[in-house]
């Protein structure tokens, strides 16, 4: 069964030239899906079958500085948002908010890819992790066809810190996803690297991964992808 794996580049790299470079350097594997979400500005000139966007506004056009908007990211062939990324919830994005992105999203024929996870700490047990997701999911996907987003579990404490999860907690997070809210694929995200990657990869309930720090090294990614 084929996993869904997206990289996210998050603010990298810092030149068009470094992440043409970078997406070029990148497998085009037929044993996952493999979508590559670079920033914004160089959305239109990174070659790659699958690329994806790190947000996506819930208005179509109009007064809105500095947004990008659904029907522009079609346009560009756009087939992923991730919406509602810790980093964004961080600076104020709010679960109404992620909300509203999930839905325009969705109506122009984009699969978002919706992050939860912020709030949880590393000591919380599976019940305390999942009454933090219900909070966010519960309003994330109020009036949304759940079967036709993708959720991302990052617990906040394994983002860029080189602490990971456990598969055998993803799996039963995938499971509580999938049974509470009707979505068919979750993925775990949060320092996943060449030699965690396979203990996620093997979960039935782990439908892929999103990857940050290791998706800006070739090498590394590359091995991700193969698996
Ligand atoms: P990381 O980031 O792989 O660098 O931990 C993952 C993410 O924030 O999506």
């Amino acid at each position: 069964m084929k996993k869904l794996i997206i990289a996210n580049w998050k603010l990298n790299p810092t030149t068009l030239k470094e992440a043409q470079k970078l997406a070029t350097a990148i497998n085009r594997t037929k044993k996952n899906t493999v979508v590559l979400c670079p920033p914004t500005i160089y959305l239109s000139q990174v070659q790659y079958p699958l690329v994806g966007s790190q947000d996506c506004f819930w208005e179509e056009k109009g007064a809105f500085t500095g947004q990008v908007s659904p029907l522009q990211l079609k346009s560009l062939k756009i087939k992923y948002s991730i919406i509602g990324h810790s980093e964004m919830r961080g600076i104020g994005e709010s679960d109404e908010m992620v909300n509203a992105k999930a839905k325009a999203a969705l109506s122009h024929g984009i699969t978002p890819v919706i992050c939860v996870g912020f709030g949880t700490t590393v000591e919380q047990d599976d019940l305390e992790v999942t009454d933090v997701l219900k909070q966010q999911l519960d309003m994330d996907l109020k009036n949304v066809n759940a079967s036709k987003v993708v959720v991302a579990y990052e617990p906040v404490w394994a983002i860029g810190t080189g602490k990971v999860a456990s598969p055998e907690h993803a799996e039963t997070v995938g499971i509580f996803i999938k049974n509470r809210y009707g979505v068919k694929k979750v993925l775990y995200g949060g320092s996943v690297n060449p030699t965690n990657a396979k203990g996620f990869l093997d979960q039935r309930n782990v439908d892929g991964l999103l990857v940050g720090g290791a998706s800006l090294i070739p090498s590394y990614f590359n091995e991700i992808i193969n698996m």
